[in-house]
């Protein structure tokens, strides 16, 4: 087995895991049986002139470059910046078309509705296979250029059986993170039936859907589900073994977020509107954990003591022009938060981990080092994962090297493409 020492690291970036490894766990790092989940605080050890050793695509060693075992290969990065691959735990990316001219018109005064959707319902549902496969490509190419190595992605644009089947096979291409969002929203063929939709989701797409899946999403809002139907609707899905996770908050106070906790969801994503009791619920669930539900033993390294998630989007907020979400007030409460891009045509086409880390600094309160916790291990918390996140022994080594001396600069320097180099990455993500 090759080992690869990468060497001149002007500053290494750790954050800390999201997790606890316990027992035999605690010398091995990540991804033991031992691994608890847990309300960790986001901290970001940095070290000067580090050096790493990959082994076998796992990290195998970290420390100071003059102590630095021999290996086979090596590779000097002259005093750049090193961090962990971003972990995006909220994406969209099997669409076809765009919806440019709805951001032209919000930028002039215009409000964000869910009921945009379903213009790319539409015209996902003309593309072929090939042409959704190509679009995913693309988006997933070029988020892995900006630093992204693990990414989730949902389907949700298709809306009938096989629409929502082909979208999720299409997707698991790219990634084994899928997530059935079936409940995105009612379409056009079911306004007058919804509650015919609601059993077609929960029953026959669930069932087709759920092979290729790993999570189920419902977007719980005005204009999209209520509470009752999100519950339905999850609660078939924890059923079938996936695991739960829910779009809330986005527009308005909504009862989803407290729904996530209860039933355990490893995420309650967009939490731009919260209230306190909301705020209560999301810190509890960190302290106690989900430990008696079904949502919480799914995936890697789960189990109890983990919390639900707060995953904010500012890309969304930056592009409806809503108010963005305030991460210092969950931080301070103690909930668990990740950062993620949303990626998607109609409220936030971006795919920049950095850009959402950079509005995350300027405008909601997060410390830099925060942010960067929040992109990598709040994300792979967001996506129960124990490998990814961080750079403990025995991690992925996803490794993003910046061109600069160091990660501050990716909130510091907006916009610039800051990424030098991507080691590691996820099943095609890289290809
Ligand atoms: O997360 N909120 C629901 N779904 C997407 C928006 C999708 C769209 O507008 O096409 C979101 O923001
Ligand atoms: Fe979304």
């Amino acid at each position: 087995m090759t080992t690869t020492l990468i060497t001149g690291i002007g500053e290494l970036a750790l954050p800390s895991p999201s997790f606890l490894s316990t027992g035999a766990g605690a010398s091995t790092g990540a991804g033991s049986d031992g691994s608890r989940f847990t309300g960790t605080r986001p901290t970001v050890e940095l070290r000067r002139d580090a050096a790493i050793v990959v082994e076998d695509g796992l990290v195998a060693w970290v420390g100071d470059a003059s102590s630095a075992p021999a290996a086979d290969e090596r590779v000097d990065v002259e005093g750049r910046a090193v961090i962990p691959g971003f972990v995006d735990s909220h994406s969209h990316l099997v669409f076809a078309g765009d919806r440019a001219d709805e951001f032209e018109a919000r930028m002039a005064g215009r409000r964000y509705e869910a009921g945009g959707i379903r213009r790319t319902v539409s015209a996902t549902r003309q593309a072929t296979d090939e042409q959704l496969r190509t679009g995913v490509q693309h988006h997933v190419r070029q988020m892995h250029a900006q630093g992204t190595t693990t990414v989730e992605i949902k389907s949700g644009y298709g809306l009938t059986v096989n629409d929502e089947r082909r979208s999720l096979a299409i997707a698991r291409e790219f990634t084994d993170e899928t997530t059935y969002l079936g409940a995105h929203v009612v379409p056009a063929e079911y306004t007058d039936r919804r509650d015919d939709y609601v059993t077609l989701v929960a029953g026959e797409m669930l069932e087709r859907a759920a092979p290729h899946a790993r999570w189920i999403d419902v977007f719980i809002e005005d204009g999209a589900f209520t509470v009752d139907e999100a519950r339905h609707i999850l609660t078939a899905g924890i059923r079938k073994g996936l695991g739960a996770r829910v779009h809330a908050g986005q527009l308005g106070l909504s009862d989803g977020v407290r729904l996530a906790v209860e039933l355990g969801a490893a995420s309650v994503d967009h939490c731009t509107f919260l209230s306190d009791a909301d705020i209560e619920a999301l810190t509890a669930s960190a302290d106690e954990g989900a430990s008696t539900s079904e949502a919480a033993t799914t995936g890697e390294g789960t189990g109890s003591n983990a919390p639900t998630v707060a995953t904010l989007l500012p890309g969304a907020e930056f592009s409806t022009r809503q108010p963005y979400p305030n991460a210092r007030r969950l931080i301070d409460a103690g909930v668990t938060v990740a950062l993620a891009s949303d990626c998607n045509p109609g409220s936030s086409y971006t795919s920049s981990l950095a850009f959402c880390m950079a509005v995350a600094v300027r405008d909601m309160g997060m410390t830099p080092a925060e942010a960067l916790w929040a992109s990598t291990s709040g994300g792979a918390a967001a996506l129960r994962r124990t490998d990814v996140g961080h750079l403990s022994v025995g991690a992925r080594a996803d490794l993003v090297v910046l061109d600069a001396p160091s990660f501050l600069h990716l909130a510091y320097r907006p916009g610039v493409p800051l990424v030098s180099r991507v080691i590691g990455g996820a099943k095609s993500v890289a290809n």
